[in-house]
């Protein structure tokens, strides 16, 4: 059967809630599942199950990483809203975790997903052998802690109302882009390469992807702050001019921002079709992600 984005999703909703029994402590596993399964646009887990088809792989083999890999995205949402990170109120078109279940459950419910969700991918995935479980979790953890993720966080928050001190701010953003926000793409597509048994020509080729696409995922949503509303985003706009952020918009305005963006999916396409990276679906995520 050929999968459909709209086919990747529905059947990442049904795992994800199927991986996440409510179970005692009850109050710590619904705070974890309520932002895992509010409706997100599910691309992280999408792209790894087509990455693992592309490569000539059973995507069914990674549908446990896949949603691993969501339950990591939603971790570093709880804890990005938290109010000593970007205090808000909205996440996909719902109040956030700390709103709902108080500080304390949201930052436990954040450190629970983080290693729940490797639990879950060495739990359900044995049958990849121990090379390639090591090699995923290696993936993982990379771009789940101070190497990955946190290390974006911190020059992030770091940067707020310091843009005039930054010495180089365009370094210092390529830098927060690519750890908060590439480095999980590239995860999510390295290890549906490394299920499918990609050779390292190829992970290197989708690693380039990811990096492309990961920024330029990140541009747009710098822009999308400063023009797009609460309904079309399910979160509150508006809100890095007013913590002072460095983003793509502060440092080069929004025109610059936009043409930008779309060289940026230009050049995600260009490396797609030069390496022979044949995907309806990432496509589709370029498109959808593109501005006019
Ligand atoms: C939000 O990611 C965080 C950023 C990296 C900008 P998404 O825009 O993919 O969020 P969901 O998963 O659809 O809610
Ligand atoms: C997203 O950065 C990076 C994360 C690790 C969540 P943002 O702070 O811009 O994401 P949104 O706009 O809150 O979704
Ligand atoms: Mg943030
Ligand atoms: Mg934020
Ligand atoms: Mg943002």
């Amino acid at each position: 059967m050929k999968m459909q984005m709209n086919d990747y999703i529905k059947l990442v909703d049904e795992k994800l809630d199927e991986f996440m029994p409510i179970q005692y402590p009850d109050d710590i596993f619904k705070a974890m599942k309520y932002t895992v399964t509010l409706q997100g646009k599910r691309l992280r887990p999408v792209m790894c199950l087509e990455t693992c088809r592309m490569f000539g792989g059973n995507f069914e083999d990674a549908i446990p990483t896949a949603c691993a890999i969501e339950m990591l995205h939603a971790q570093t949402l709880i804890h990005d809203d938290l109010p000593c990170m970007d205090n808000d109120d909205y996440r996909r078109g719902k109040l956030t975790n700390h709103k709902v279940f108080g500080e304390a459950n949201a930052v436990l419910a954040g450190d629970a997903l983080l290693t729940f969700a490797p639990q879950l991918i060495v739990k359900n995935s044995k049958k990849l052998g121990a090379e390639k479980l090591i090699n995923i979790l290696e993936e993982y953890f990379h771009a789940a802690g101070a190497f990955g993720v946190i290390a974006g966080q911190v020059i992030d928050i770091e940067s707020e109302r310091a843009t005039s001190k930054i010495p180089d701010p365009e370094k210092t953003l390529e830098y927060i882009h690519t750890h908060k926000t590439a480095d999980l793409f590239k995860l999510a597509l390295r290890s549906g390469a490394i299920i499918a048994d990609a050779t390292e020509k190829e992970l290197e080729e989708i690693t380039e992807f990811g990096q492309c696409m990961g920024v330029a995922f990140q541009i747009a949503d710098d822009i999308l702050d400063e023009t797009s509303t609460f309904d079309e985003m399910g979160k509150t706009m508006g809100k890095d001019k007013d913590a002072g952020k460095l983003t793509y918009t502060s440092l080069y305005g929004l025109e610059k921002s936009k043409k930008d963006l779309n060289e940026k999916l230009d050049k995600c396409l260009d490396i797609l079709h030069k390496n022979n990276l044949k995907s309806e679906v990432f496509e589709q995520i370029l498109e959808k992600i593109r501005i006019k």
